[in-house]
């Protein structure tokens, strides 16, 4: 698809979603980015500004700023941001209810406006939102994706490059699992430049850098006070936004509906995937080791709790 045709549209203007709405537009990564919000006027006084600092920056997408569902008709992509952020000592877990709604709502204006779109769930619980999203669309899982996984994975992977004196950009750090305190941070997956990075720090600091990645959203929350990181989760799903749109292909950990990869049937879980134009058009499967997989079982009992929740609240 040429990218003069392109629309995405990025639902709740919080945050997280106007830096990703943002983000997609400096990057002419659509011709229209869609931003919709329930509260009046927000929106449309993000596009205008958004749309100002294009005449400065010299990018070429539109960005329309909306209350109205029926703006969101036909786009290719969906990034979905709407519901609560935590407050400080609050679990993912805690939006359940709130974020459960929203994500109700959006999935019908989603299926009624556009449905051959791809979705990207943003919103917390994100295993358990996705999920959601998907049983309430009725869409093929591939074309129903979370994201956590490359956020979760900066995050290690800028914790390992401190800690070993190197770039950024020469680390690869990988994390699987849920989107909480029972992520899977996979440090023999780590590399800077292809050595491995377990040859670089002994385990003890290996150990520490994972961890506090498991708890990394939370550190920012404690820090801001009010809301939650918004830069990272934005660059994480503009690169999975990119890679579709782009039919690229990257391997990117993201939140995908399993059909029994790595053991799993029926729930979302966070696996490396390969993104191109069908969605997740692919599901690598790492080796694990007998702690990974320990591991990888806690994680998924965590997601079927918030789903049995979230049964019990009649909402799924
Ligand atoms: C975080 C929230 C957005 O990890 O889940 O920062």
């Amino acid at each position: 698809m040429k990218i003069q045709q392109r629309k995405i549209t990025v639902v709740g203007a919080g945050f997280v979603g106007m830096t990703t709405a943002a983000k997609c537009a400096e990057r002419n990564l659509a011709a229209e980015v869609v931003l919709t919000d329930i509260v009046e006027g927000r929106p449309q006084g993000i596009a205008l500004d958004l749309n100002q600092s294009a005449a400065v920056e010299g990018w070429t997408t539109h960005v329309t700023g909306t209350n109205d569902p029926a703006d969101t008709r036909d786009s290719d992509l969906f990034i979905v941001t709407a519901g609560k952020p935590r407050k400080p000592g609050m679990s993912r877990s805690d939006l359940l209810e709130v974020n459960g709604k929203v994500i109700a709502s959006v999935a019908e204006t989603i299926r009624d406006g556009s449905p051959e779109a791809i979705v990207i769930v943003v919103t917390n619980p994100l295993d358990t939102m996705v999920h959601l999203m998907r049983a309430k669309l009725g869409f093929p899982g591939r074309r129903v994706v979370g994201m956590a996984g490359v956020l979760d994975s900066a995050r290690f992977s800028l914790f390992l490059a401190e800690a070993t004196g190197t770039s950024v950009k020469d680390v690869d750090a990988m994390v699987l699992g849920a989107h909480g305190d029972s992520m899977v941070p996979m440090p023999r997956a780590c590399t800077v430049n292809g050595v491995a990075a377990l040859d670089l720090i002994d385990g003890a600091t290996m150990d520490a850098l994972a961890d506090r990645t498991r708890h990394g959203g939370a550190e920012i929350v404690k820090l801001l006070k009010t809301g939650s990181a918004y830069y990272a989760p934005a660059a994480g799903s503009v690169a999975m936004a990119a890679s579709i749109l782009n039919d690229e292909r990257r391997v990117l950990p993201c939140a995908c509906f399993l059909n029994g990869q790595y053991g799993f049937e029926g729930i979302y879980m966070g696996v490396p995937a390969v993104l191109g134009a069908g969605g997740v058009e692919d599901i690598v499967e790492l080796s694990l080791d007998t702690e990974a997989r320990i591991q990888m079982q806690k994680t998924a009992g965590a997601v079927q709790g918030d789903l049995e929740s979230l049964r019990d609240l009649g909402l799924l």
